[in-house]
């Protein structure tokens, strides 16, 4: 019987795919301010400005790779029922042939309708841009399908019960400073064997039962999938 291993990645799982953090030194954060690119207030005041900064993105990430963490995470479903659940909007676990990808904060490939209704209708977005044309059939303006700070986290309660019954959860590239999606770690069970992967884990504080591992994510997951295979 397959043991279910959940993946709870951030940031830091695309770093060696060349697309940068957030809070990290020269992080994203620190080249934008959240409140002119991504909340509901930065898109009512200036759309263009926010739909510019997520086109960005995303052409880097269409242009980026998976990495060998993504690749190592989408080899681990031989062994085990694997799960991921990322706080990133990249596609990039998908790609590498992850099957089972929850997106807690959107996917940027994707847009939805930016009027008052907050249906789960998403719609793929052919290429890198969306243009202030693309418009959705209720007429309102086409955004990317980003979580924006303030706004509901709708995949949270999946999240839960997926980790509900987890029976390895390796964190990976987090900074674990954002809520709700950092209190997810805490709704894992007692039996489940808990691990994070960061090379500055020893920076942040993470629940003690957590087996710390200070590496990169691809060095680390190397490491700890010898260890647990075996
Ligand atoms: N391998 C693994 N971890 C890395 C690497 C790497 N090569 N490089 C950096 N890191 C770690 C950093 O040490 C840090 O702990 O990745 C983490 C990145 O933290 P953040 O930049 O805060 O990113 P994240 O935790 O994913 O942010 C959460 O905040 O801005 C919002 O919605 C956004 O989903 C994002 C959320």
């Amino acid at each position: 019987m397959k043991k279910n291993l959940i993946i709870f990645s951030g940031a830091g799982m695309s770093a060696e795919s060349g697309i940068g953090t957030f809070r990290d030194s020269g992080g994203l954060w620190e080249q934008f301010r959240i409140e002119d690119v991504a909340t509901p207030e930065a898109w009512k005041r200036n759309p263009n400005l926010v739909t510019d900064f997520y086109n960005q993105r995303r052409k880097q990430i269409m242009e980026a790779q998976p990495n060998n963490a993504h690749l190592l995470i989408a080899t681990l479903e031989k062994d085990f029922h694997v799960f991921v659940i990322t706080q990133n909007i990249d596609d990039l676990h998908e790609r590498a042939g992850s099957t089972n990808t929850l997106h807690l904060h959107g996917n940027i490939r994707l847009s939805k309708s930016s009027g008052p209704k907050q249906e789960e209708k998403y719609y793929p977005i052919e290429g890198w841009e969306l243009t202030p044309n693309d418009k959705c059939a209720d007429g309102f303006r086409l955004r990317p399908h980003v979580v924006w700070f303030g706004e509901e986290v709708p995949a949270l309660n999946d999240a839960v019960k997926i980790l509900q019954e987890a029976d390895i959860l390796i964190v990976i590239g987090t900074s674990l400073q954002v809520y709700p999606a950092a209190g997810l770690i805490h709704t894992a069970p007692e039996t489940c064997k808990c691990y994070i992967i960061d090379p500055n884990v020893e920076e942040f504080s993470s629940p003690s039962h957590f087996i710390k591992i200070k590496a990169n994510a691809s060095e680390g997951l190397r490491e700890l999938i010898k260890r647990i295979v075996d």
